[in-house]
């Protein structure tokens, strides 16, 4: 991964509606392109295209990311978006999260097939794991530490006990390790620390634009 750090992904889930997001990108757009780090949008699918044009067009530094990927190649997969489709608009994709393990079933196996066609396109995976024994697939280089008991619940772990897991994390590969799970503005700081955690992995606090910019501008 050649941007630079600290790395905020913004991931939105199935939640606003295209004219929201629109107004969340031309809010966003402005503040990211003077952060010194790299902010990525993973929207809902159907509007990734249209980030990726509205970045274009402003030169905003807004990375554009998928929220998941299907571990088949094009082809006959109602529903379904390959990574190589995605790979002209999308930088990153999100995989592993835990909401799709738990609602989706995606096993080891599902997971890994994921990677895999990230791979061959030159996307780059964020790895979600729950802990510091979550398998990691061959050839990832972003991990995100999400434990399950944080997310979405606005009672995030303990920046010791985030630095402690992501330690663990790290000595099992050179990963960028991300935080993720009840981050806000007024907490972002206590997690965030170079070589240590190199960013976070945003769900809720992302959904506003004014929140996430806070996030933003808390940060350093
Ligand atoms: P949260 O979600 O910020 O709402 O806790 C984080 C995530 O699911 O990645």
């Amino acid at each position: 991964m050649s941007d630079p750090l600290p790395l905020v992904i913004a991931n939105h889930k199935a939640n606003l509606t295209y004219s929201e997001f629109e107004i969340w990108v031309n809010k966003v757009g402005p503040v990211a392109k003077d952060f010194e780090g790299t902010v990525v949008v993973c929207p809902s699918s159907p509007f990734l295209a249209q980030a990726l044009i509205l970045t274009q067009a402003q030169s905003w530094n807004l990375k554009i990311g998928a929220q998941d990927i299907s571990r088949f190649d094009i082809g006959a997969y109602t529903g379904e978006v390959a990574a190589s489709q995605l790979a002209g608009i999308c930088k990153y994709a999100i995989v592993g999260h835990s909401e799709r393990r738990k609602n989706f079933n995606e096993t080891d196996e599902i997971l890994d097939q994921k990677v895999q066609m990230a791979k061959k396109v030159n996307l780059t995976p964020i790895f979600c794991v729950q802990d510091e024994n979550t398998k990691i697939p061959e050839g990832i280089e972003v991990v995100a530490y999400e434990p399950v008991f944080s997310i979405g619940t606005g009672n995030p772990d303990t920046p010791q006990n985030a630095r402690a897991v992501s330690a663990k994390i790290q000595e099992k590969g050179d990963y960028i390790i991300l935080y993720g799970g009840s981050v806000k503005g007024d907490n972002v700081k206590n997690f965030v620390e170079k070589s240590v955690i190199d960013g976070v992995l945003i769900g809720s606090a992302s959904l506003d634009p004014q929140d996430f910019i806070e996030i933003l501008q808390s940060i350093y």
